[in-house]
């Protein structure tokens, strides 16, 4: 662990997530699932934001970038052609003993790390969720849960190009759920065997296909970094030849400095010709794009920035977490970028017994809804209804009180600087939508 940038404590984020109500254990009454996560009212926010923001900015606003929402459950061919059946496997190990599996490179000396017993030789354990369609089970029905958003993409590279009429270089993009049966899900929502992946195939040229791995590492940084991670909390780690997948030239990992290590938020990779060549093999069609420039057909070369909606949502949440003194008390607050922050506003009354005051409360928080998210809250008293909504990273509190009655005006704290300034009624959508950057 790098000591010089020591990021929040992670029993503190799981703990917040689970008393304000961001993630809860699947199926925790029955005891909890292992690998899967349920997001809550604060956490679905969070995603969702994460979500809007990369399809604003990689699909809404360029020009060269078009979506895609293909099916979880695809031919089982598919995953032949693309390689996972055969390799799409972990090493694993079993312990003669406790019975307990570990995978063989997480293993140090040979013995169980549970027990201390003996352990088998190392089988390779395919990491795909296997699954039938239809009400027979057998071999002919079986197919798998994808484990990754790409291939539906690819299979559908010469839908999208017919319907689009797009020229090289442009990219299909796609949010879904991935599923991998995980050996060890851990570190919370950082390795799950249920998950959503947000990818980019990005077609080009080939020969060009170097250049654009460089840009899209860049731009996916950035990104990152746009959305509040400190860059110093950011690298850039590229894959050593026995370590990259088997349809990649090149890989670059985005990676957080996580409390438990740097670990990948996102992986770019450039993929070459591989899959849409499979596809093509396997499939007995054609997929290529004919070049008017040189008058030939060519299978484009394709980049792949693939980045994980759970992990981003983790790494966000981790960067926001701070602890602060604030008049001798402890202060947690999630410092979010405005766009990410769950809820946007929150409206109290100073005095919950006062219906004048929850009435003119209600009622701004009614003009201001379907503008922002915001939320109504009178079950405590301010100092502590500041300090839930510092919990969830609500960037702004606006404060009715007997005065407003008077001047019509309203108090509006900001969650950072904890500053107050006093605004009147009519002026305070504007002035939120001004000071949350139009969000
Ligand atoms: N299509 C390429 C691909 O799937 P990957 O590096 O295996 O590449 C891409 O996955 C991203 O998906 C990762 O960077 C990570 O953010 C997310 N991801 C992968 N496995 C995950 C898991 N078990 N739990 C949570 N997120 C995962």
């Amino acid at each position: 662990m790098d000591e010089e940038k020591k990021t929040a404590d992670m029993e503190a984020i799981v703990s917040l997530c689970k008393r304000r109500g961001f993630v809860f254990q699947s199926s925790e009454i029955y005891g909890g699932v292992g690998g899967s996560w349920d997001y809550g009212p604060f956490g679905v926010e969070l995603k969702r934001n994460i979500k809007s923001i990369w399809w604003r900015d990689m699909v809404q606003h360029r020009d060269d970038i078009v979506g895609l929402d293909a099916g979880i459950l695809m031919h089982p061919q598919v995953w032949e052609a693309s390689g996972h059946v055969e390799g799409f496997t972990d090493p694993l190990v079993d312990c003669r003993s406790c019975k307990k599996r570990f995978r063989a490179d997480h293993v140090k000396d040979g013995r169980c790390p549970e027990c201390g017993g003996e352990l088998t030789e190392p089988r390779m354990f395919n990491l795909m969720l296997k699954t039938f369609l239809g009400p027979v089970e057998d071999d002919a029905a079986t197919t798998y849960l994808r484990p990754e958003t790409a291939q539906g993409i690819f299979v559908n590279f010469a839908n999208v190009l017919d319907v689009s009429r797009k020229k090289l270089p442009f990219g299909i993009a796609q949010i879904g759920k991935a599923f991998r049966n995980e050996i060890t899900p851990r570190n919370f929502t950082f390795r799950t065997r249920e998950f959503e992946q947000m990818e980019i195939e990005y077609f080009v040229k080939p020969g060009t296909d170097e250049e654009w791995h460089e840009r899209w590492v860049t731009d996916r940084f950035e990104w990152y970094v746009r959305y509040g991670m400190r860059r110093e909390f950011l690298r850039l780690r590229q894959h050593e030849g026995d370590e990259l997948a088997h349809y990649a030239k090149a890989t670059y990992d985005i990676e957080y400095l996580f409390p438990f290590g740097w670990a990948e938020l996102e992986g770019i990779s450039n993929r070459t010709d591989f899959d849409l060549r499979q596809h093509a093999l396997f499939s007995g069609r054609e997929i290529s794009y004919f070049d008017e420039d040189t008058g030939t057909h060519v299978v484009p070369y394709i980049i792949e920035p693939s980045g994980g909606v759970d992990r981003a949502a983790l790494g966000f949440l981790v960067d926001a977490y701070h602890e602060e003194k604030v008049r001798k008390r402890k202060r947690v607050v999630l410092r979010f970028h405005p766009e990410l922050a769950p809820i946007k506003v929150a409206v109290f009354p100073l005095l919950r017994n006062r219906p004048e005051l929850v009435a003119l409360a209600k009622d701004l928080a009614a003009e201001l809804r379907p503008h922002m998210m915001t939320m109504y809250d009178d079950t405590a008293s301010i100092g502590r209804l500041y300090r839930r909504q510092d919990e969830v990273g609500t960037p702004f509190c606006i404060t009715v009180d007997v005065e407003s009655l008077e001047d019509n005006a309203v108090t509006i704290r900001e969650r950072d600087s904890m500053e107050q300034i006093r605004v009147p009624i009519p002026e305070v959508r504007q002035t939120l939508v001004k000071k949350l950057g139009g969000a």
